[in-house]
């Protein structure tokens, strides 16, 4: 890739803010939108280009913002549409731009559509969700809900079943309908012509469903089957996107992320191609399923450490693979992630900054666009003071009752420990400002119980410390801006089978760099050729001891070739 190709999303860092748990700046206890503009001066210094905001439309919260009842409303929890606008002006001033997520596989059932849809079988919108009649008394196919349960609802009054894959007030729209696309397209240009920088579409991947809607292979011992293998890259969802790129993405210069569930090579290379024809880049998601049960009943829910060996194989197949072609999305965390450096680091007091530096530094050199979900700068940890009364997130509460309770495949501690261990709710505890009340989320009563350790994990004690994770990732960040052999090398592994050190390079025509990066707590020594006049540009260590391997580790060298 040449320095004259590069365009702007792919040389940018950006920035996740959950707004529910960002910044209150009204005393309900729920971060919004005036609160993010407040803290405008913290993603400035940070460094980051771009801010994706999850939703704020209005909506019941069966899901946190993901079941949407307006998409052209502001959710009043979080402010007004004045607000937004105020926001979006205010980053634009600071030139931070905002990528908006976008979530179109399903609206909420108190969205106007749905309402209309499921008031009779001849209404004109009925054809906007998916509706089938019962198959001998019981549901059209064996899909589970990815929230647990069926992926059906009957309903009484039509005497038939709507199709949800999330929760049952998420209806799945049915993209086969042209008005239903037309709506959606016109919708997102009302968006595009507000400003916005972008959009990040929810599970992307799972808008075309398959043809006759056929059962999914079912692990013994089950009721439903997981339909991910079905739903996800379906017969027509390249053809979908290319629709809306020409209907709408073509009308700006947006940066757009696919969260695309499912995803495999070839269809990322076709979702992110760089001959633009659909999105820039997909998020994919087989690095964050390594550590998933053995057990597919199971999922995600277990308590394991990942391999090494295999997580080095993953990324790296994406490295190369999407090389030239298509482009990657680099991240750990985000809204639905248990913390990082609680899964893939070292949480103790003794490690975890230089563990969490050390995960930054693995991700941040390789080729992509980095996400940085909020809190990750600072370390923050997965959130062990959350007991069963505490948690919100409808996946563990779901979880749990049919894990637990209905299909009893563990007990409550095992299930407890895999929650704290994976739950979505570790990523979602109040952002960590100060050591004073409430962390200086709120004044009020926050909406999730705060993660214990923010007296001494915050932004205020991040900032005193030259020596923080957080001035780590803002000069990742730096380096990115100024280093354009970050954005463009061939990405080569080095030692695959290595099993405690992580080491790549990044290629260029006269330089190259060399990164690497101790998975372990314990002293190690490599013997990786460097030239003795390799310049260290970053490491989590003062001092350097060449090729001896402090616990958790991590540098990067630049040299000439
Ligand atoms: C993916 C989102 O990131 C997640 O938070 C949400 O629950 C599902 N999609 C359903 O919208």
């Amino acid at each position: 890739m040449t320095t004259s190709a590069i365009k702007w999303w792919q040389k940018a860092v950006v920035y996740q803010i959950y707004p529910r748990s960002f910044q209150d700046s009204n005393g309900d206890g729920i971060g919004d939108l005036k609160g993010i503009q407040e803290r405008l001066s913290y993603v400035s210094k940070l460094g980051a280009d771009v801010i994706w905001l999850n939703p704020i439309y209005q909506s019941p919260n069966k899901d946190n913002g993901y079941d949407i009842s307006d998409y052209q409303a502001i959710n009043p929890e979080f402010g007004t549409m004045q607000d937004f606008d105020d926001l979006l002006a205010a980053a634009h001033a600071r030139d931070i731009k905002i990528v908006m997520d976008l979530v179109v596989n399903h609206s909420s059932d108190q969205h106007k559509w749905f309402i209309e849809s499921r008031s009779s079988k001849d209404n004109d919108k009925r054809d906007f969700y998916i509706w089938r009649n019962p198959v001998d008394g019981h549901e059209p196919n064996n899909w589970s809900s990815f929230f647990s349960g069926s992926a059906w609802k009957f309903d009484e009054k039509s005497g038939q079943y709507y199709l949800h894959l999330f929760v049952e007030g998420q209806p799945d729209l049915n993209w086969k309908n042209d008005e239903l696309r037309d709506q959606v397209y016109q919708m997102m240009n009302w968006w595009v012509d507000k400003g916005i920088d972008g959009f990040r579409m929810d599970v992307i991947s799972m808008i075309s469903k398959p043809d006759g809607l056929p059962d999914a292979p079912l692990p013994a011992g089950n009721t439903y089957a997981n339909p991910v293998s079905l739903t996800a890259n379906g017969p027509h969802v390249h053809e979908y996107l290319r629709e809306m790129r020409q209907k709408v993405l073509n009308n700006a210069d947006l940066m757009t992320v696919g969260e695309t569930s499912g995803v495999d090579i070839e269809h990322a290379q076709k979702y992110a191609g760089i001959d633009g024809s659909e999105l820039n880049m997909v998020f994919q998601f087989e690095h964050m399923g390594l550590d998933d049960n053995p057990n597919p009943a199971l999922g995600k829910w277990d308590n394991q450490p990942v391999s090494l060996v295999k997580l080095k194989d993953n990324l790296s197949k994406w490295q190369t693979e999407l090389e030239g072609n298509s482009w990657n999305s680099l991240y750990w965390d985000n809204h639905d992630q248990p913390r990082i450096v609680s899964r893939f680091g070292n949480d103790s007091a003794e490690y975890r900054e230089v563990s969490a530096k050390m995960l930054a530094t693995l991700l941040h050199f390789m080729q992509g666009t980095p996400y940085i979900f909020q809190g990750e700068e600072l370390g923050m940890t997965n959130a062990y003071n959350l007991g069963w009364d505490d948690f919100d997130d409808i996946e563990i509460i779901n979880g749990r009752k049919f894990i637990v309770d209905k299909e009893k495949l563990v007990d409550n501690d095992t299930m407890l420990d895999y929650v704290h261990y994976k739950g979505r709710d570790n990523a979602r505890t109040p952002m960590q400002w100060t050591a004073g009340k409430n962390a200086g989320f709120t004044d009020g009563t926050p909406w999730l119980k705060l993660n214990d350790n923010f007296e001494t994990i915050n932004v205020t004690a991040a900032l005193a410390d030259d020596n923080s994770v957080f001035y780590h990732y803002q000069k990742l960040i730096q380096l990115r801006h100024d280093l354009d052999l970050i954005t463009t090398g061939h990405y080569e592994l080095i030692d695959p089978a290595d099993d405690q050190v992580y080491t790549y390079k990044r290629i260029g025509d006269d330089q190259e760099l060399l990164i690497i990066n101790n998975f372990t707590d314990q002293d190690l020594e490599r013997d990786y050729p460097v030239p003795a006049d390799a310049q260290l540009l970053i490491s989590n260590y003062q001092d350097d001891l060449g090729l001896k391997l402090r616990p958790y580790e991590a540098k990067a060298y630049l040299y000439n070739r």
